[in-house]
């Protein structure tokens, strides 16, 4: 069974389509895996896109492949829990959205409400996960960094919130892990990670029906 399968949604979601389907958060990247510019071009235009209130456009995002100057710059500001696993990915996106106008006036006058505007970030990325997907490759979205440090060591305006990342890359198969230089950083602990289960509330916590709390029914 490939790795894909193992982590599909079930029960009850065997009916996805793709890109949904198959699209899961690996923790082991391959770290010798790279992205041509041309496929970052691609994800880019998939974020490009993306529908957003009112068409502002409020997403921003720091291109970071592996062994680029951001990249080196990102790297040191992950979290413990994130460091190992995150620099193995081909390619990090550092996802921003705009919170206020430009005050040189270059960059537009902000977005009528931040709300919305960090509701099109999300939908973004969301894009982007899944084109990523049907390109054969696989994200992990990211949380786990100092936002302040890496807006100060990568020069993000004031008026841009940095949000999340998205590791992007394909996955390292188990048996290759031997194979792994020290310098890799692979720690069980993201091994142990991808094997966890993925679980998911019932639709009846999450979708109601008649009135709020319930359950809605088919
Ligand atoms: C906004 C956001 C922040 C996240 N932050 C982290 C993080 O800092 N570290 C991590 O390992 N995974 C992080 N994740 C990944 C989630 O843990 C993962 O998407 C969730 O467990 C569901 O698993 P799945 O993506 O395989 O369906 C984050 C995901 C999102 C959307």
């Amino acid at each position: 069974m490939s790795a894909d399968e193992q982590h599909a949604p079930r029960p009850e979601a065997e009916t996805l389509a793709e890109p949904l389907r198959s699209r899961w958060s690996p923790s082991v990247f391959d770290p010798h895996h790279e992205l041509s510019s041309a496929d970052i071009e691609v994800l880019l235009r998939a974020a490009q896109w993306a529908p957003s209130a009112g068409n502002s456009q409020p997403w921003r995002y720091l291109v970071a492949p592996r062994g680029s100057a951001a990249h080196d710059l990102l790297v040191p500001t992950l979290t413990r829990g994130n460091a190992g696993w995150v620099p193995r990915a081909s390619l990090v996106l550092l996802a921003g959205v705009q919170v206020a106008a430009d005050p040189e006036g270059r960059d537009g006058s902000g977005p009528k409400s931040v709300d919305h505007a960090r509701h099109d970030l999300g939908q973004a990325s969301a894009h982007i996960t899944l084109q990523a997907r049907a390109m054969g490759l696989h994200t992990h979205q990211f949380a786990g960094f100092d936002r302040q440090a890496a807006a100060s060591v990568l020069g993000v305006p004031s008026y841009v919130e940095l949000m999340t990342g998205i590791a992007i890359g394909v996955p390292l198969a188990e048996s290759a892990d031997e194979g792994l230089a020290a310098g890799d950083g692979l720690i069980g602990s993201d091994r142990a990670r991808e094997r966890r289960g993925r679980e998911r509330r019932p639709l009846t916590e999450i979708a109601f029906g008649g009135r709020w709390g319930e359950p809605w029914t088919s």
